[in-house]
């Protein structure tokens, strides 16, 4: 990452960090800053904050934290030079011609140019005619030549080593075949062999939004167990935000994504003219695949299969999705276990006509409840009631009308009386919410004592507050380090990292140059980063005052003063008590 100082600034003046972030995730602007949910941890309120002054952004619920380059290298999964082409692509800076260190991009090409020729070898075989049992699996299960070809169905032959020596022919290495998972390794006795890692199997080449192939699911063609192997983690592929066919159904010109589970789900779907469906992939729903799914869809639908498992991960893709504010429909899966099956069964007008019933999110809660209770007794008409309440106290009031109004009806109960019920399930979920809110600032604030980087934190927490103090009045007003560097040296830092973080500073205020985040990327890694970012955007809520700057560079000459060494049992105000001016 040897990028010159003078081309990262320009960048970053170019990059409007707000819009760049703004196109992940949903912002409200508060004041001079703007607050989101969180795109790198799950939560209901938000914490993250984007600071345009500064052009950073810090959650203050997981701590993650940077510029530009380093949002986009942490959402979209890129090593640093990828994260500032990408960058430099969005601004429009051309990129200089050379001088950065691009082995980690030319390995990553390197895995890609596999893949493709893995995919092309895989497809090849299925066409053979001694492989033509694959080509028989396929066409069984109703696939036509065309959407084989689209999707770039293949095959793997029933031996070892048949995809390396391929690969081989092309120039690739073992080494790469490995990293690229395609290839594994055995070392038995000290003998080192290495072996194909798809063997006997139809294979799904699963394709980015930019055409790379970035990973493989192959299929067993019979019973036997395990029913799939998928491509592990690579430098290219991150199995938690792998969606299948986003590639084809981003084209889809309708702002509606159908969510299903498996590949074969997609495939069908697809051949039938559904080519918006989709399917995550991975055993559980990340909020990264939600947040993908949701940059390309106002509404999505949820078809997952008729069964336990299926409803459970329903279940999770609500809650998960539920933070988006996308809109959600979950399909009723009726004439068949799965997408597949309904269509082979039943034709696409049947499962149109599933779509166009689909229940949206309070209605599918609803359902379910009902189906969990005997409402033709008293209790179960009760117990469903006191359910569907709790479900309709999180609608807002024209959506509880219309619902208890049709409850009222259903099950021969007053509508007064189911509206007294939902106004207080809504009191009380507003207690409830009240209390999470207090918990998590809670949280937050119990992890502002701790700093995974500086461990030396918690147990120093007074002068590592000082600490951070000046190193952030510093970064904002050089003016000060000219006045006060003669009366501080980095030995005076108690905490080793915060030394660091200030010699960085240093370096940099004496070379002239402005001391912005980008500039301690190269001396600092991504997660240091986070704080050094805790501490750059810090400096937002003080109030500078150069007489605030040396009282603290006093706290570190005296070396006899208070030594806090379990910040954790303190309460709130005597945390809040240590830092006051003349304690
Ligand atoms: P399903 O078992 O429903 O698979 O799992 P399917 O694709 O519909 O298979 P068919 O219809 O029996 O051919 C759904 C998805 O879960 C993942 C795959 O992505 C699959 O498409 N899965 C399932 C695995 O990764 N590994 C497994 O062993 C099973
Ligand atoms: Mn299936």
């Amino acid at each position: 990452m040897k990028f010159d100082d003078r081309f990262i600034h320009d960048l970053q003046d170019k990059a409007d960090i707000e819009q760049v972030i703004s196109s992940h995730i949903t912002l409200k602007r508060r004041g001079k800053t703007l607050v989101g949910l969180c795109p790198f941890h799950n939560e209901k309120t938000p914490s993250f904050t984007v600071y345009p002054d500064t052009r950073s952004f810090y959650c203050f619920g997981c701590g993650a934290g940077g510029d530009v380059i380093s949002f986009v290298r942490r959402i979209e999964n890129l090593d640093y030079t990828e994260a500032v082409k990408a960058v430099a692509q969005i601004a429009g800076v051309p990129m200089p011609e050379d001088g950065y260190d691009d082995t980690l991009s030319k390995k990553r090409m390197r895995l890609l140019a596999a893949n493709r020729e893995a995919a092309r070898f895989f497809n090849a075989c299925l066409m053979q005619e001694k492989n033509r049992h694959a080509l028989k699996y396929f066409l069984d299960r109703g696939l036509s030549a065309n959407t084989i070809r689209r999707f770039g169905l293949g095959y793997a032959p029933n031996e070892w080593r048949a995809l390396i020596e391929h690969l081989h022919s092309k120039g690739f290495t073992d080494e790469e075949l490995v990293l690229a998972n395609l290839a594994r390794r055995s070392d038995k006795d000290g003998r080192v062999s290495y072996y194909d890692n798809f063997r006997n199997r139809v294979m799904f080449p699963i394709i980015d939004l930019r055409g790379n192939v970035i990973a493989f699911g192959g299929r067993v063609m019979d019973d036997s167990k395990p029913k799939y192997i998928n491509t592990s983690d690579t430098l290219v592929y991150k199995k938690s935000n792998g969606v299948f066919a986003l590639n084809f159904a981003k084209n889809a010109n309708d702002n509606k994504l159908i969510l299903v589970e498996g590949y074969m789900d997609v495939i069908a779907l697809h051949q039938a003219g559904f080519t918006n469906a989709v399917a995550c992939l991975g055993t559980a729903f990340t909020h990264e695949q939600a947040n993908l799914l949701s940059r390309y869809a106002d509404e999505i639908l949820i078809c997952y299969d008729n069964d336990e498992a299926g409803k459970k991960a329903t279940q999770k893709a609500l809650g998960v999705l539920g933070n988006t504010g996308v809109k959600l429909r979950v399909v009723k899966m009726e004439g068949g276990k799965d997408a597949d099956e309904i269509i082979r069964k039943h034709g696409k007008e049947r499962f149109d006509s599933l779509l166009g019933n689909a229940a949206n999110r309070t209605e599918y809660k609803l359902l379910e409840e009902r189906s969990r209770y005997n409402i033709s007794t008293d209790d179960g008409k009760l117990r469903f009631l006191m359910a569907a309440t709790q479900i309709l106290a999180e609608c807002g009031s024209i959506e509880c009308d219309i619902y208890a109004t049709r409850l009222s009806n259903e099950l021969g109960v007053s509508a007064e009386s189911i509206n007294a019920q939902i106004k207080s399930a809504k009191a009380k979920l507003r207690r409830n919410e009240e209390a999470r809110r207090v918990k998590e600032q809670t949280e937050a604030l119990a992890k502002s004592f701790e700093d995974k980087n500086n461990p030396e934190r918690s147990n120093n927490l007074r002068a590592a507050k000082a600490e951070e103090t000046i190193i952030a009045s510093f970064m904002r007003n050089p003016d000060f380090y000219k006045k006060l560097k003669d009366k501080l040296t980095p030995d005076d830092f108690v905490t080793s990292f915060n030394r660091r973080v200030y010699e960085c500073l240093v370096s940099k205020l004496e070379a002239g140059v402005d001391a912005e985040l980008s500039q301690f990327a190269k001396s600092f890694s991504p997660e240091e980063m986070d704080s050094v970012t805790r501490i750059f955007i810090s400096s937002h809520s003080l109030v500078n005052t150069l007489k605030e700057c040396e009282d603290c560079i006093k706290v570190l000459k005296d070396k006899t003063g208070p030594r806090i060494t379990d910040a954790s049992a303190m309460s709130d105000e005597e945390f809040l008590k240590l830092f006051k001016k003349d304690d």
